[in-house]
């Protein structure tokens, strides 16, 4: 064999310092994807339809929506992941460049370039964009976090960045999760810089800001661990009523369901079933916004937590498909690939419905399936 020279072994140290220095795993999936085929097939799998043309085909519901929240970096870098998405789904969600860290990183001084490239894609492929999220206590800026202000100081921040966002998106996003995950655990107000700073009111004023800049975008109040019966959903249920009653400008409420197949992690259908019809009949919409489910901690083989999966998102997808408030479904990414799961949970975990490859797994089938059922 050839010796190596010390330049070429000069290069090697620095391609596998380079790779270890890459800090996110997200990071390191988009380099590894210039190994994969891009020249996807025009249907995932030798399937002959895709999961918005089977949901488009629906004449019972034939406005129904299916996304999946898009991670930036791929969707700037990947055909494939480009390809995909525009193939298979009718409705985008960012999942982090809408957020305030970015759009606002310092004090009204806003970038939209990241949130405008992601709606010019959505146009482009007649997919439909929900905002996410106007007020949340995550991925605030550090000059708002470590600032201190008064109550009406804060107020008039709220007011400022809500008013200076839905007015740029106006016409481009339909829909606008307002006020994400106010609640906690147990249904107490969670006590973020929002709740601290101006009180609980800090909800209503949010809807209201949003309403004055954009009448006609719904405006939605979002949170996880709430679809079904318990603390937390009478409570979320209790907060979208009190809104009703008061005539805030409230549309609809967006339940994340990041569920899995594990013991007391599968949602109870018949549970969500009802939270979904009392929140219906308070004239509001509902969208599940967020939904992955998790196979780590299931039973049984690989094949079997696979099958186990497609269950969950079957039965999900089902029952809001027969449920009128139910409009939308999206997931939370759509590629294990990008999953913001295995980070979270530090364990490796494959919850979307599409292979690392973006192959189509049995969950994706039962997708379909479950969109072409009368
Ligand atoms: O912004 C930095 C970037 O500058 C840096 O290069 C990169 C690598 O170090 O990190 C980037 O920040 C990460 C950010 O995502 C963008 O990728 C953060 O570390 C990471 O914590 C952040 O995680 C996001 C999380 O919200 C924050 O709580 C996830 O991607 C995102 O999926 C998740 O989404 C939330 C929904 O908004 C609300 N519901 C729950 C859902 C899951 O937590």
């Amino acid at each position: 064999m050839k010796k190596r020279t010390h330049a070429q072994l000069a290069a090697l140290v620095f391609c596998v310092l380079v790779w270890c220095a890459i800090p996110q795993r997200q990071d390191r999936a988009l380099r590894a994807e210039a190994t994969l085929d891009t020249t996807a097939s025009a249907t995932a799998g030798g399937m002959t339809t895709t999961l918005r043309i089977a949901a488009e085909s629906r004449s019972d519901k034939p406005d129904f929506l299916i996304g999946a929240a898009v991670a930036y970096p791929p969707l700037m870098a990947s055909p494939i992941y480009r390809d995909t998405l525009a193939r298979e789904y009718n409705l985008v969600v960012p999942e982090n460049v809408m957020k305030w860290e970015t759009i606002e990183p310092e004090e009204a001084k806003f970038d939209f370039d990241p949130g405008d490239a992601l709606v010019s894609f959505a146009e482009e492929h007649q997919m439909k964009v929900r905002g996410h999220t106007l007020v949340w206590h995550q991925q605030l800026p550090g000059w708002l976090t470590t600032g201190t202000h008064t109550r009406d100081q804060l107020l008039a921040i709220l007011k400022t960045h809500i008013q200076t966002v839905v007015a740029h998106y106006k016409g481009h996003v339909f829909a606008w999760d307002v006020v994400n995950e106010a609640i906690g655990d147990n249904g107490s107000m969670r006590e973020t810089i929002w709740y601290k700073g101006i009180g609980p009111d800090y909800i209503e004023q949010a809807f209201r800001f949003a309403h004055e800049a954009d009448p006609d975008v719904q405006l939605f109040y979002n949170d996880f661990g709430a679809e079904g019966l318990g603390a937390k959903s009478s409570a979320v249920y209790s907060l979208v009523k009190d809104l009703k009653d008061k005539g805030v400008p409230i549309d609809g409420v967006g339940l994340q369901m990041h569920v899995g197949i594990a013991v007391n992690q599968v949602p109870v259908i018949e549970n969500v079933k009802d939270n979904i019809e009392r929140l219906g009949a308070l004239g509001l919409k509902v969208h599940i916004t967020e939904m992955d489910v998790k196979i780590q901690n299931g039973i049984g083989t690989y094949d079997e937590k696979l099958a186990a999966q497609a269950n969950v998102y079957a039965d999900v997808l089902r029952l809001c498909l027969h449920e009128p408030a139910c409009t939308a479904l999206l997931t939370w990414g759509f590629t294990d690939r990008y999953s913001w799961i295995p980070d979270f949970t530090h364990h490796p975990d494959e919850p979307l419905p599409f292979t690392v490859d973006y192959q189509p797994k049995p969950a994706y089938a039962a997708l379909i399936q479950t969109l072409t059922e009368p």
